[in-house]
């Protein structure tokens, strides 16, 4: 048998050579065989390994990159990580950021990358959640947005600690008791909804305005429902409050489209948070089953998160060429309705009593 020293030294006659190719073929196909088999393997261990990385980063991405834009400080860093955070060097203020909708936003817009001023009449909470997102990136604000004072001073604070105000999002709203009837309803109760709810927003977007227009940019989103859309469903002063909120943005959104600022509004379905329970008639289960089986779209279960994310889009680039917009987050609900919260005696639905929007 040749050795492969033999053949470079052309020790080996022709059979010799031909022997030693044969073996040779047959050695590499038997090599090929568990080769491909181990490139395989490893292969979809390497794909495996891949999932699962992403699923991970998908799990943290947002509090990595957050605090890498937020906390580290190097050189450039606004050109490294901010293509995954929807609002990063963007300054919010949030109205009613204390509890329910507002925190939830709130703690979204600053894991995008946005500074936060929370204003509320909640001290207490609204510091629990300036705590939560981080005393660098957020601060709390007492303010009563019916008070013009409240609302100037609370702008005024966004633009002294963050150097402008991007972002104006009057979320605030109170509902009144629900009455079968409007002969039962009180003035008083009538007047202080319209002055958180309607007041408020207004207050809130003159003064965005006031900081917006000489920079020739921003953001203002406030907070109507889908009672804006749909009668029945809640008081009157309530669904008078979110009718004018459209009215308001539809104007504003013509006013300031000129500098170039958009002006938006929501429209939610029902979810529970402090507001939709003030009555405490129920649990978050029994409301969210009552929700449920009047929504239009089935199988799913409207959140704060939902709200928060359609909050999101409207502030961030991704909206840049909406504006005047009422955006529904109600699975069309509004197209299908058929909840009447002042059905009488005869003809009372007694689930809805628990339910309101
Ligand atoms: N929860 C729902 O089902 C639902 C549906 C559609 C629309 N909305 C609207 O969403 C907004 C937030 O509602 P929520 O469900 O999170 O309610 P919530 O009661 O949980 O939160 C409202 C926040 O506004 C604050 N607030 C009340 N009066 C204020 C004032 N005068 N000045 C400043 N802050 C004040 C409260 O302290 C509270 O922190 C409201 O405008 C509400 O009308 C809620």
């Amino acid at each position: 048998m040749a050795c492969p020293h033999e053949l470079i030294l052309g020790l080996c006659d022709e059979t010799h050579i031909a022997e030693l190719k044969m073996k040779r073929n047959i050695q590499s196909a038997e090599a090929v065989m568990p080769r491909s088999l181990v490139t395989k393997t490893s292969t979809f261990r390497k794909w495996i390994l891949l999932t699962l990385l992403l699923w991970f980063w998908n799990c943290i991405e947002y509090d990595v990159n957050t605090f890498i834009f937020n906390e580290m400080h190097f050189p450039f860093k606004k050109y490294y990580f901010t293509f995954l955070l929807m609002l990063a060097g963007k300054v919010a203020l949030i109205t009613g950021g204390a509890n329910g909708l507002g925190e939830c936003t709130a703690k979204l817009f600053a894991k995008h990358g946005a500074k936060i001023i929370l204003a509320d009449i909640q001290c207490e909470l609204g510091h629990v959640v300036s705590e939560a997102i981080g005393s660098a990136n957020s601060r709390f604000v007492h303010c009563d947005v019916s008070k013009e004072e409240d609302v100037k001073n609370t702008v005024d604070i966004a633009v002294k600690t963050y150097g402008k105000l991007d972002i104006v999002f009057n979320n605030a709203g109170i509902l009144d008791p629900t009455k079968a009837s409007i002969t039962d309803n009180k003035k008083e109760d009538f007047d202080r909804v319209l002055s958180v709810n309607v007041t408020g927003v207004f207050l809130g977007m003159k003064h965005a305005a006031r900081v917006m227009v000489p920079a020739r940019s921003g953001s203002i989103i406030s907070m109507s429902s889908i009672a804006s859309e749909v009668g029945g469903i809640a008081s009157h002063a309530y669904t008078c409050s979110k009718h004018a909120i459209v009215g308001l943005t539809k104007n504003l959104a013509v006013e300031l489209g000129q500098f170039g600022i958009r002006v938006n509004c929501l429209s939610p379905y029902a979810m529970f948070t402090p507001l939709a329970n003030n009555s405490g008639k129920t649990d978050g289960k029994t409301f969210e089953n009552i929700s449920n089986s009047y929504g239009n779209l089935k199988g799913v279960t409207l959140t704060t998160n939902d709200v928060a994310n359609a909050a999101l889009f409207l502030a961030s680039n991704d909206a840049k060429y909406i504006s005047g917009h009422n955006l529904h987050v109600d699975g069309r609900f509004s197209l299908a309705s058929t909840a009447n919260i002042f059905k009488n005696e005869e003809n009372h639905d007694p689930t809805v009593e628990k339910w309101f929007i």
